[in-house]
Order: structure tokens, then sequence, then C-alpha cells
């Protein structure tokens, strides 16, 4: 037995017993490795060293009602994954394999799956690095991949509870001819000064705006950005943010409600108009949106009166999690049993 108090796991590191490994060399991919070890030997002139040839994913597997291990929508990791690769001129790993590994290293690791009931899940982080010297700016010819997993609880303090943001005018975490659709490791270093700005300002996390005009709503942190009002759900169509599988997802799950859903540029002033207001994305599942605050001309858009979530908001999160842990049917088939 593992001693973890899984009611009141943060978002963060536990070590777990295994991961899975594969290594790109003389150009192609090898075979699955398993690993107990947390740690990479590396070359000092990798070229994710020094020119942030890295990339990742984010997904979970949860502990269902029936007992079950359920991986959500790995097809759409797998495909991202090998987008964000391509963006930044790194071998892609191949679909099946990666699908592979991801099962590998949650079945390997089965005992860190947080039992059902308790709101947690495993959460299963891949990456890609390059690993082969270089000193001119010019892209790796051998790579890494890995994959481990962590055991997790909500990502924001309080999991379906609302939550505060503020947006920023001083920092990009992207552009909108850059890296800002990958999932790369460069975006998040761009966005800490940022993110560590709004912590002290007790605030959960920044509200990007485009980074041409400030004019349109970009995403929030490390999640994407959605607004309901007249029973449709309206999410921001823009070349910087990262597609996110929960936001599609969700798209889906509210037109199923019988909502109505729009994705298009969002102007900063139709926050105004918003009943609800949400922050979607694996680590934050559905994190609402309790207040935006625009520091720079005082004024705070508020979306909860009472502080608690609003009504689609609660729906769109039951029926995602539902389908997540096995209590509500998979009506789009998106969950891999193992
Ligand atoms: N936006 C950013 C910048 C993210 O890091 C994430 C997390 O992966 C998301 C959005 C949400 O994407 P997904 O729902 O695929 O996890
Ligand atoms: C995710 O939702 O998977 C994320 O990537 C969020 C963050 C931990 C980077």
């Amino acid at each position: 037995m593992i001693d973890i108090d899984w009611k009141n796991l943060a978002f963060g590191y536990v070590k777990t017993d295994y991961n899975v490994r594969c290594y790109y060399r003389n150009g192609q991919w090898g075979e699955l490795e398993v690993s107990s070890s947390e740690e990479i030997p590396m070359h000092m002139a990798a070229t994710c060293l020094h020119y942030g040839q890295e990339a990742f994913e984010g997904l979970k597997a949860f502990r269902g009602k029936d007992n079950k291990i359920r991986l959500f929508r790995i097809d759409e990791n797998a495909k991202r994954l090998q987008a964000s690769c391509a963006g930044i001129m790194m071998a892609e790993f191949p679909i099946e394999k990666f699908k592979e590994a991801v099962r590998k290293v949650v079945k390997l690791n089965e005992r860190f799956i947080p039992p059902y009931g308790t709101g947690a899940s495993l959460y299963i982080r891949p990456l890609v690095i390059g690993t082969g010297a270089q000193v001119g700016v010019k892209p790796a010819s051998e790579y890494l991949f890995v994959v481990f997993v962590t055991p997790v609880g909500p990502y924001f303090k309080g999991g379906f509870k609302t939550t505060p943001f503020v947006i920023t005018r001083k920092y990009d975490r992207a552009a909108p001819l850059g890296t800002g659709t990958f999932k790369i490791g460069g975006n998040y270093a761009a966005s800490l000064r940022a993110g560590q700005e709004a912590a002290k300002g007790g605030y959960s996390n920044v509200f990007y705006l485009d980074a041409i005009e400030k004019k349109y709503i970009d995403e929030c942190g490390a999640a994407n950005f959605f607004g309901v009002k007249n029973n449709t759900y309206i999410t921001p169509k823009s070349n910087s943010i990262l597609p996110s599988i929960t936001n599609k997802s969700l798209l889906q799950l509210a037109e199923h409600l019988g909502m109505k859903v729009e994705r298009r540029p969002i102007a900063l002033e139709e926050l105004e108009t918003f009943e609800e207001a949400g922050a979607c994305g694996t680590a934050a599942v559905i994190s609402p949106i309790g207040y935006i605050d625009d520091l720079d001309n005082n004024k705070r858009y508020t979306f909860s009166k009472d502080g608690e979530p609003g009504p689609w908001s609660t729906k769109l999160f039951k029926l995602l999690q539902g389908i997540q842990y096995g209590e509500e049917k998979d009506v789009f088939n998106w969950c891999e049993i193992l």
C-alpha cells in the first residue's frame, strides 16, 4: 500500500515506480525502454538545453466507478505532440508508439492511480527533447521521448470552485506567427514572469489578450477560455493559443446538451456580457472564473454573484468528469479502457 492522502493531493510531482523512454538515433525511433531512474544523462550541448527543442503533452488516466482505468482522448495528445515536434523541427514521435508507451507507463504504475471517488487522477506527462549536440542554431539529429506519471489533485486551489484571473498587458505568452499553438517549453518559460506577478496579486493566473492589439481574448494561463451567454458556449479563435483537447471536447458536449456553440474572436469588452466564464484544460478540467481584473483600467468583470459556479459550467463539468470516471455514457467514444 502506498501512503498518499488522495483527497488532499495537490497538482505536483510524486515519485512513481517507472517511466518509459525511446531514443531517436540514425534517423529512426528505437524500441520502448522501461526505466526506474528519475534522471536523464545528457550531453552538455544538447539542443534542448540551449535552443529550446522541447515539446510535451499532458493527459490523464482515471480510475472509474467500475474500477476500470480510462485514458481520455489519447489519440488527440499523440497527434498534438507530433504537431509540436514538427513546429520546432524535432523528429515526430509515432502515434502508435505514443499510445503503447502511455498504456505501458500507466499499467506499470497502476498502484499510483488515485481511487475512484477521491476526485484525483493520474497525470501523464510525455515529452520529447533534442539530445543531439549542436552549437550552431540547428535542429538536433538525436531525440529522446520520455513519459512519466504522477498522481494529481486539482490544478487550482479548491477544485471546482470559482477562481480569479488578472489581465496582463505587460507580457505576451506567444506571438501570432510564433509558437503559441504548440505545446513547447519555451511558451511556458515566456509565461513565468506574468504568472508569478499574478500569483503575488492573489490571482490564480494570467488572462492573456492578443499580442498585437491587446483587443481580443487569447487564453488563461495554461488553459483555454470559454464564456457562456444566451445558452451559447463561446470560445476564442486565435492563432496564438494552444488547441485545447478539453475545449474541443466541451464544444461537443455543449452541443450535446443543447447549447449553441461559437468559436470566433472575442473582443475584451464582450466579457461584460457573459453570464458565466471558465478556464478549461487537462489540468484545470473546468475552473469556473469568479472575476477577471483589468487593473490598468480599474475594472472588474464578474461572472458569479454568489461565488458559485454557474449552471452551464456545472453541467459541463459533471458530464465531462462523468465520462472520464465512467459514470456517464461515453457518447463520443473518447475513453480507452485499459
Ligand atoms: N492552453 C495552454 C497554454 C495549456 O498549457 C493547456 C494545457 O494543456 C491548455 C490550454 C489546455 O489544453 P488541453 O485541454 O489539451 O489540456
Ligand atoms: C495541462 O493541462 O496538461 C497543462 O499542461 C497545464 C500545465 C501543468 C502546463
